[in-house]
C-alpha cells in the first residue's frame, strides 16, 4: 500500500511556530513517525509539504495517477478559504482525511469553517500529531473495505 502525508502552509515551521498551539515536535519528526508507522503495516508513507496552493493541487492530482491509496491532508489556513483545493479534493478518487493539529473550533471564528471538509471522507481535529496516526489507521480500514 501507499499513503500520502500532505501538509500545507506554515507546517514546515512545526516545533518553532506557536508551540503552545502546535506542540514542540517538528515536521521532520512527524514525517519520520508516520513513515515508521507505515512500515509496520507494510505501507509506504510518502511525505510532501508546501506553502503554495498550486503545488498542493498538483500533488493531489499526481496522487490520483500514481497508485496512492489514501491521503492524510492538513491544508493549514487554506482549509478556511481555498475553493481551488476543495475542487481538487472533490475531483480525485483517492480517499482523503483532513487533519488539524489544534482544535480549530476552540479558536478564532474564521477557523471554524472548512471549505474542504465536504469533499473529504472525514475530519480529525484537536488531537495533536495523534490525529495523523488515527487518519492512517482509518485509511487502512477503508482500503480493506472495513472503513
Ligand atoms: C491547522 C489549523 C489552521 O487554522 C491553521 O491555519 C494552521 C494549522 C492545524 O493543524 O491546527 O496552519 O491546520
Amino acid at each position: 500500500g501507499k499513503i500520502l502525508l500532505l501538509n500545507g502552509p506554515n507546517l514546515n515551521l512545526l516545533g518553532k511556530r506557536e508551540p503552545g498551539v502546535y506542540g514542540k515536535e517538528t515536521l521532520d519528526q512527524l514525517e519520520q513517525n508516520m513513515k515508521a508507522l507505515g512500515a509496520s503495516f507494510e505501507t509506504e508513507v510518502s511525505c510532501f509539504q508546501s506553502n503554495h496552493e498550486g503545488e498542493l493541487i498538483d500533488k493531489l492530482h499526481s496522487a490520483n495517477e500514481d497508485g496512492t491509496q489514501g491521503i492524510i491532508f492538513n491544508p493549514g489556513a487554506f482549509t478556511h478559504y481555498s475553493y481551488a483545493i476543495r475542487d481538487a479534493v472533490a475531483g480525485i478518487q483517492v480517499p482523503l482525511i483532513e487533519v488539524h493539529i489544534s482544535n480549530v473550533h476552540a479558536r478564532e471564528e474564521f477557523r471554524h469553517t472548512s471549505v474542504i471538509a465536504p469533499a473529504a471522507i472525514g475530519q480529525i481535529v484537536g488531537l495533536g500529531f495523534k490525529g495523523y496516526e488515527l487518519a492512517f489507521h482509518a485509511l487502512l480500514d477503508i482500503q480493506k473495505g472495513r472503513g
